[in-house]
């Protein structure tokens, strides 16, 4: 079995085991993609207040993607019933929105996939509500820059195990845990494809990064230990020691020089405090 597989000639909507290696036509619809997915995020900011529930928020996001003529294909998605996971707090991911209401000091990720020809412009962001405490809002800007710091040692060349290695120093060197349970994913027509991406590792380890791979990179970080449980509701990861957690998400193509971000927020509101 090939490790890689150049896909620039036709891409298949199935995973084969294979990294795929995408061409311009890939780059092209996971812009699209990924612009309706971050308008939609950005379309949200001055909805996320106290007193406003997740179910209205997830309503929101569905209603804007299908507007934007895209597919909110978070629905039925493993039997998934939702257009967004809404993951307040101690959440990890994958939190469910419905009749919980927000409160002032929480902290929140929205993370909501938008198709658009088949491409997944697959994304996520933090949001506070109202004056969240210092602590919290400082393990939501590490976070980002964890986010930011793994995209920038996403460059041709390079190993996949090098984005590990720059988000866990950061995450660590703030004393702050990588949670090990979830991973970034390859994307494209197919939404969760090969590789794994790991939020932590050793540099110079993995696959070597190649132009026309495209992946996500979506580190969760957690102020306590890494350790996740899953709720009844089979979706739902909280922390086990219930220790506030916090992610970001962007969906991205290596290139000749380095990554393209497909889901970059057009409005400019790329983390927290959007005001
Ligand atoms: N968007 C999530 C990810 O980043 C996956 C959500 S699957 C769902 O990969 F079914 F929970 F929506
Ligand atoms: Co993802
Ligand atoms: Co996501």
């Amino acid at each position: 079995m090939n490790l890689y597989v150049d896909v620039t000639p036709a891409t298949p909507r199935t995973r084969t085991g294979a990294i795929k290696l995408h061409g311009p036509d890939a780059f092209d619809g996971m812009r699209r993609a990924g612009r309706v997915a971050a308008e939609t995020l950005d379309a949200l900011v001055p909805l996320v207040k106290a007193g406003v529930s997740t179910g209205e928020l997830d309503d929101f996001a569905r209603e804007a993607i299908v507007a934007a003529g895209a597919v909110p294909i978070n629905i039925g998605y493993n039997g998934y019933r939702h257009a967004s996971c809404i993951s307040v707090n101690h959440v990890v991911c994958h939190g469910i929105p419905g009749t919980k209401i927000l409160s002032e000091g929480d902290i929140l990720n929205i993370d909501l996939t938008a198709v658009v020809d088949g491409w997944h412009g697959d994304t996520s962001r933090m949001f506070l509500v109202g004056e969240v405490p210092l602590k919290a809002k400082r393990l939501v800007d590490v976070t980002y820059e964890c986010l930011m710091l793994g995209i920038e040692a996403a460059v041709p060349g390079g190993r996949l195990g090098d984005i590990g290695h720059a988000i866990q120093r950061h995450a660590e060197k703030h004393r702050y845990s990588v949670v090990r349970d979830f991973v970034g994913h390859g994307v494209g027509l197919v939404y969760h494809d090969e590789p794994d991406v790991h939020h932590y590792g050793r540099p110079g380890t993995g696959p070597e990064l190649r132009p026309g791979m495209i992946f996500t990179i979506e580190p969760m970080i957690n102020i306590g230990k890494p350790g996740v449980k899953i709720l009844d509701d089979d979706w739902t990861a909280v922390t086990r020691d219930r220790s506030l957690s916090a992610q970001f998400e962007h969906s991205i193509g290596i290139t000749e020089t380095g990554a393209e971000i497909f889901t970059r927020s057009p409005k400019g509101l790329h983390r927290p405090p959007y005001r």
